[in-house]
């Protein structure tokens, strides 16, 4: 794995210097035709994390994921020999939205052996094969065979379900993570499946809240109520990530600190001493092992986390202390997005163990709501064009700056290769 140390001099931008250093657009975040061609260039044609293999445990098991940035529903579902599959969730009669329960709109999960359309009552296997169809002699040539589900890309990677709307990925779903990303695949995922779920429907572009996970410009600023009284003092000084890798359209940055509880002065909120927890999870770590595959790819001194995110909406947190959280982002305009997160602990064996955790759940929620409550802001403040379209973006803004650059490259490639066919 090549590593890539900060320069004696110069910055990590300059040091990646495909990524320039000039000024950036955010034109890609406040035009509805760049929305679309989002859509079709990068909601279309890259793989897309819906899921866990914990979420569909058992033959049968199945959840449905409404994907409006590729104009999709599709259904995930587990089937008899075990394998994890997708189909887009549109009935092949005559198009009747498949699974849903109380709203066709909403998610649902599940478990069955069948899925039956409520329109005219065909029916499906969990393979997606067409069973049954209701007074199936009054069709003319009708070959049962031929009208299963329509299958969607579906692989798994270290647990972790993907889907790919293209007819044929450019990539498997290995060669499209990279290096950086497959390493960690020996990270021990699949003890970590106690899991809190948050989401929320955010009235901004997905990129501008991604852009906020992947800076830590504004942490000393924003969060600064966060900080404990002795934090509070280093922070002023600013903060300084010790390293940042990039990896095709992928990226990641660790940071490093002492444990919360080895601070000075070191909680804000006397549950975080009673619960031993807080924002950066649990104090009392579990036993992963010696070795995490994967994380701390810099080998820093004093490792806390790294933060890897996977092109084009996905974000996996990693803690040094034995936890991990996942983001993900989805686009449902060009001013809209659904964020969902989600804390991922080992499943707890204690109410001490399940307190600290609870701790964690709710310090980040507090943690979160103060970035997302800005961003209206934000997306305002772009949409009124008031300061052009030249935004400058400092070294520690290179995740960002390398973001907007693979969403730009993603549709400029597929302008040109749609223009190609054209021609
Ligand atoms: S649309 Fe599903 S059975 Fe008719
Ligand atoms: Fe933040």
């Amino acid at each position: 794995m090549a590593r890539y140390p900060k320069p004696a001099e110069g910055s990590w931008t300059e040091h990646f210097s495909h990524v320039g250093t000039g000024v950036v657009s955010y034109e890609d975040c406040i035009s509805p035709e760049f929305y679309e061609a989002e859509r079709e260039a990068i909601f279309r044609r890259t793989w897309l994390n819906v899921g866990r293999v914990e979420d569909v445990p058992r033959v049968g098991s199945y959840f449905t994921k409404e994907i409006e940035a590729a104009k999709a529903s599709i259904i995930v579902v587990r089937g008899q020999e075990g394998r994890v599959r997708a189909f887009h969730n549109v009935c092949r009669h005559r198009g009747n939205k498949l699974v849903w329960n109380d709203f066709p709109q909403e998610e649902v999960k599940g478990s069955c052996r069948t899925f039956t359309c409520k329109y005219h009552g065909w029916r499906y296997a969990l393979d997606g094969s067409c069973t049954f169809v209701q007074q199936e002699e009054e069709f003319f040539g009708l070959d049962r065979s031929d009208h299963g589900l329509a299958p969607v890309h579906c692989e798994v990677w270290a647990g972790f379900i993907f889907v790919n709307f293209a007819r044929e990925p450019q990539q498997s779903l290995r060669e499209y993570l990279g290096p950086m990303v497959s390493e960690l695949a020996g990270y021990p995922f699949e003890r970590l499946t106690e899991h809190y779920d948050f989401r929320a429907d955010i009235n901004c572009n997905w990129k501008i809240f991604l852009d906020a996970f992947q800076e830590y410009y504004h942490v000393p600023v924003l969060h600064s109520q966060e900080a404990t009284p002795a934090a509070r003092h280093l922070m002023a000084a600013g903060f300084e990530a010790p390293h940042y890798q990039l990896d095709g359209p992928h990226r990641m940055v660790s940071t490093s600190g002492a444990p919360r509880q080895t601070w000075p002065e070191n909680y804000q909120y006397p549950i975080e001493i009673a619960t031993r927890s807080g924002l950066f999870g649990p104090w009392d770590k579990p036993d992963l092992g010696d070795r995490l595959p994967g994380t701390n790819p810099g080998g820093i001194r004093h490792w806390q986390m790294d933060n890897f995110q996977i092109f084009p909406n996905m974000e996996i947190l990693i803690w040094e202390n034995g936890w991990y959280m996942k983001y993900t982002y989805w686009p449902t305009s060009y001013n809209s997005h659904r964020y969902e997160g989600s804390l991922y602990f080992p499943p707890a064996t204690t109410a001490t163990e399940r307190a600290a955790q609870e701790c964690a759940v709710v310090m980040f929620k507090e943690f979160a709501l103060q970035d997302a409550g800005m961003l209206v802001g934000t997306q305002q403040g772009l949409e009124s064009r008031a300061c052009g379209d030249d935004f400058p973006l400092n070294d520690q803004e290179l995740l960002v700056r390398h973001f907007h650059k693979s969403v730009g490259e993603w549709v400029e490639e597929y302008r040109l290769k749609s223009e190609g066919a054209l021609r």
